[in-house]
C-alpha cells in the first residue's frame, strides 16, 4: 500500500552528522533509529573494561559470546545497554574513539553485530546509520544515503561536542579523524564505501535541517515512484 514502511540506510565517515540526522529523520517519520556505531562502541568499552586487547581476537570473540547489547529509545536519543547496564555515558570517550576501529575490524565481531542489526530491521520502519549499512547490513534498503563532509568540518563539529568535557585540540581531532577514515576505508572486512545505489550527500555547507529535509524528500520520491 501507499507509504508502507521502508528501511533507510545512512552511511558515511566519522563526524559527518549521521547520528543527529538519522535520529531526526526517524522522529519525523515515527521510525526506529538504530545507531550501529554505538554497538561497536559498547563492545569496545566492554573489552577495554575486561582488559582484552583487539589483537587477541579469539578472546574478544569468546567474551562477545555472552554479551547482550540492547538499544533503547530515550528522550535524548538512545540508550545503549550492555548486559543490562547503561553504558551510554562511556562509549563516546577518546579512549573508546581511539581503538574502536580495531575491534570493528574483527570479522567475528562484525558477523555478530550485523546479525543483530538485521534482526532489528526485519519489520522495516528503521533508520540505521553506520559504515556498511547500504552495502552489507541492509543491501535491500529502499533509501540509501552516503553522507560526508570535509575532514576540517568534521573535526570542528567534534571539537564543539567534546571541548567542554575534554582537553583536546582541533589539530589533534583532525589528525584522529583522518586516521580513523583511513582505517575504516582500508580494512578488509566491510570497508566504508558508498553503495552504488546510494545517494551522495556532501553536508560540509548544509545545515542539519537541510540534510534532514533532503533525506525525507528522497523517501517521498521513493513512495511516489512505487
Ligand atoms: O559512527 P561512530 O563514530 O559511532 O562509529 C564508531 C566506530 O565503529 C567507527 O570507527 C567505525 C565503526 N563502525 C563500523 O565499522 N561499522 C558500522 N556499521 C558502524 C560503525
Amino acid at each position: 500500500g501507499y507509504r508502507d514502511k521502508i528501511n533507510i540506510a545512512i552511511d558515511g565517515p566519522a563526524g559527518a552528522g549521521k547520528s543527529t540526522v538519522a535520529r531526526m529523520v526517524a522522529s519525523k517519520l515515527q521510525y526506529i533509529y538504530v545507531d550501529t556505531g554505538a554497538m561497536y562502541r559498547a563492545l569496545t568499552w566492554f573489552m577495554l573494561k575486561e582488559g582484552i586487547p583487539s589483537e587477541n581476537s579469539e578472546n574478544v570473540l569468546q567474551k562477545a559470546q555472552n554479551m547482550v547489547i540492547e538499544l533503547k529509545p530515550h528522550v535524548n536519543g538512545q540508550k545503549v545497554l550492555l548486559n543490562g547496564e547503561d553504558v551510554t555515558p562511556y562509549i563516546r570517550s577518546s579512549q573508546v574513539n581511539n581503538v574502536v576501529s580495531k575491534y570493528a575490524q574483527i570479522e567475528g565481531v562484525r558477523t555478530k553485530l550485523v546479525h543483530l542489526q538485521r534482526q532489528m530491521a526485519l519489520e522495516k520502519g528503521v533508520v540505521m546509520d553506520g559504515r556498511d549499512i547500504g552495502t552489507t547490513v541492509l543491501p535491500d534498503a529502499e533509501v540509501k544515503i552516503f553522507m560526508t563532509a570535509s575532514v576540517k568540518e568534521r573535526a570542528l563539529r567534534r571539537y564543539n561536542e567534546l571541548s567542554q568535557t575534554e582537553d583536546i585540540s582541533l589539530e589533534q581531532l583532525e589528525h584522529d579523524i583522518a586516521e580513523r577514515d583511513r582505517l575504516d576505508q582500508q580494512r578488509e572486512v566491510s570497508p566504508l564505501r558508498r553503495a552504488e545505489d546510494a545517494i551522495f550527500l556532501d553536508t560540509t555547507s548544509m545545515s542539519i535541517e537541510e540534510v534532514v529535509d533532503a533525506i525525507v524528500s528522497y523517501c517521498v520520491i521513493h513512495w511516489d515512484g512505487e
